[in-house]
């Protein structure tokens, strides 16, 4: 049996799924179903204080994002601008600290300086809000692999250690949203043991209720690492 503490969720991962499908159902346009994403994303974030998660990561755009309409990644880039505009004050005093996944450093150069800036101003926060971007999982892996070579034996532990997620807690729970049941090359090597949560809820309708039930189901189930 698990003891009390397996059951806090530390680490929370959402693969946020289903922007699109809202928009259509509502005859929208698919950049609304971005927009109330975004808003989706932020009520979230505020919710945390509220939870004993320590690290919340979001899969916000993916490398095979890039293979999406020009139109569509100019929307989400544009979305990523307002968003760190907007909201940066509340991270601050919210103690929230960013941090960012993936190779972040190919992004638009203007975007790139908003998230050295922000990462910098958020540094000192206690919870982090880990946004994934032009992340995937096999890169990481591979790149953590070359990282660890140059300095040594290459092993679970030192690929560990160069994996973008090196300083956050071990992954507990992913939430996927929108009834599809894949990774998607998201933390494939995080998520080994990590508890799975498949939700038909589109990603602008979750909700921090919706997460609270996430929270609750993880706390009952057993998690046994491979043991018995
Ligand atoms: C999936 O919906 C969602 C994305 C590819 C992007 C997620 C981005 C956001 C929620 C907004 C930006 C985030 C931040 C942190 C500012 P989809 O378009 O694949 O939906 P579909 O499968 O229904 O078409």
């Amino acid at each position: 049996m698990a003891d009390s503490h397996d059951k806090i969720a530390r680490h929370v991962a959402i693969i946020m799924d289903g922007n699109g499908r809202w928009a259509k159902r509502k005859h929208l346009p698919r950049v609304m179903g971005h927009r109330k994403g975004v808003e989706a994303v932020r009520e979230l974030v505020r919710s945390l204080k509220d939870t004993e998660i320590e690290c919340l990561t979001l899969y916000a755009f993916s490398s095979e994002n890039w293979k999406r309409p020009e139109e569509e990644v100019d929307d989400l880039m544009n979305l990523m601008r307002k968003f760190i505009k907007s909201d940066l004050p509340e991270f601050i005093a919210n103690d929230v600290k960013l941090k960012i996944v993936g190779d972040w450093q190919e992004l638009a150069p203007d975007i790139v300086e908003m998230l050295e800036d922000a990462l910098d101003k958020t540094a000192h926060g206690s919870r982090t809000l880990a946004v994934a971007l032009n992340y995937g999982a096999h890169a990481e892996i591979v790149q953590a692999a070359r990282k660890a070579a140059q300095v040594g034996e290459i092993n679970e532990e030192s690929i560990a250690a160069n994996l973008f997620t090196a300083d956050l807690p071990p992954l507990d729970l992913l939430i996927r949203t929108s009834g599809e049941v894949r990774l998607s090359n998201f933390l494939l090597w995080q998520a080994a043991y990590a508890e799975m949560l498949f939700t038909d809820v589109l990603w602008p309708d979750f909700t921090p209720a919706h997460l609270k039930d996430a929270l609750d189901q993880f706390a009952g189930r057993e998690r046994r690492f491979g043991g018995r």
